[in-house]
C-alpha cells in the first residue's frame, strides 16, 4: 500500500507557481519550452550563450506577463556553468522545481571530415556541461525535499545513429544513459530523471546545419511528412516535468512524428 493521493488530470498537469530552469532559451526548442512553461504559470530562470536572443525571449515572455530572469550561460567553460548555477540558486533561495537542459549544438559532415576540436566543443555543450551544472544544482533541489524533475535533451540519433551526425549521436547516446543512471539514484529523493528525444524540429539547429536536399529527404521518412514544431517539443518536455508524470522515470521520451519507433 501506498499513500499517494489520487490526482485529476488537470491538478496533475497544473504547472503553476513552479520553478524551472531553462537552458539553450534563445532559439528553437528552448525558447519554445521557455515561454510555454511562463504561460503556464511558471517562472523561468534561463541561460544561453547567446544574450541577445536570451534576453529577448525573457522580453517576449514579460511582454505576455510571465516571469522570469536570464543569466548568461557559456557550456563550454566550467566558470560560467558554475557562477549560472549559483545564481539561480542564489535568486531562487534554492526553490526550484524543474531543470530543463536543452541548449545543445551539431556539426553535419562525415566523420572522417572530422576534426578533434569540434569533438571537444560537441561534448562540453551538449554532455559535459549539462553535466556540471546539474551536478552544480542537485544539492539544493535534494536540500530542499520537495521532489523534482530533470529533463534533459537527447536525440534518436543517440539511440539508432544517425549518418553525418557521428559525434553528435555519441554525445546524445552519453546524455540519454547519463539521465538513465541519474534516474535510479535520484528517486529515493522523488526526482525524476527524463529525456526527450525531437526528431527533425523546425529549429536553426536542424534547418541551417542540414542541407535543403538532405532536409527534404528526411522529412520524406517521417510518417507525418512534416517536421516537428519546437512548441511539440516543449509539450513533451512540461508533460515530463508536471504531476502526470510522477511514475515516469529513466525514460526516452521520442517526438518524431513516427520516424524513430524504438522499443
Ligand atoms: N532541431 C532538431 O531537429 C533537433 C533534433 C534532435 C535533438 N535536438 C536537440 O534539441 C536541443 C535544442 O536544439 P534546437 O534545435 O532548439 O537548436 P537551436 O540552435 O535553435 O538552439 C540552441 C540554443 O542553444 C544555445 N547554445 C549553443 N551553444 C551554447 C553554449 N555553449 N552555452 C549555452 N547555450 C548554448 C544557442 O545559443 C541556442 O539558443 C539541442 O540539444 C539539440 O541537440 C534538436
Amino acid at each position: 500500500m501506498t499513500d499517494v493521493a489520487e490526482l485529476s488530470w488537470k491538478q496533475a498537469t497544473d504547472l503553476t507557481g513552479k520553478v524551472a530552469v531553462v537552458t539553450g532559451c534563445g532559439s528553437g526548442i528552448g525558447r519554445a519550452t521557455a515561454r510555454q512553461f511562463a504561460a503556464a504559470g511558471v517562472t523561468v530562470y534561463l541561460g544561453d550563450v547567446n544574450e541577445e536572443t536570451g534576453r529577448a525571449t525573457l522580453q517576449d515572455i514579460e511582454s505576455a506577463g510571465g516571469r522570469g530572469e536570464f543569466i548568461p550561460l557559456n557550456l563550454l567553460e566550467a566558470a560560467s556553468i558554475d557562477s549560472f548555477a549559483d545564481e539561480v540558486k542564489a535568486r531562487s533561495n534554492g526553490a526550484f522545481d524543474i531543470i530543463a537542459s536543452i541548449a545543445g549544438i551539431d556539426r553535419i559532415e562525415p566523420f572522417l571530415q572530422n576534426s578533434p576540436e569540434n569533438w571537444d566543443k560537441i561534448i562540453h555543450v551538449n554532455y559535459l556541461g549539462p553535466v556540471r551544472m546539474i551536478h552544480r544544482l542537485l544539492p539544493a533541489m535534494i536540500e530542499r525535499g520537495a521532489g523534482g524533475k530533470i529533463i534533459t535533451i537527447g536525440s534518436d540519433a543517440g539511440r539508432v545513429g544517425s549518418t553525418g551526425e557521428t559525434f553528435y549521436s555519441g554525445s546524445k547516446g552519453a546524455v540519454i544513459a547519463f539521465t538513465k543512471a541519474l534516474a535510479r539514484e535520484m528517486a529515493r529523493y522523488r526526482i525524476n530523471c527524463n529525456c526527450v528525444a525531437p526528431g527533425p524540429t523546425d529549429t536553426p539547429l536542424f534547418t541551417v546545419a542540414m542541407e535543403q536536399k538532405l532536409r527534404e529527404s528526411l522529412v520524406k521518412a517521417i510518417p507525418f511528412r512534416r517536421m516537428a514544431q519546437p512548441y511539440e517539443i516543449a509539450h513533451a518536455i512540461m508533460f515530463l516535468a508536471s504531476g502526470a508524470a510522477d511514475f515516469m522515470t529513466g525514460q526516452v521520451f521520442s517526438v518524431s512524428g513516427g520516424l524513430t519507433m524504438h522499443g
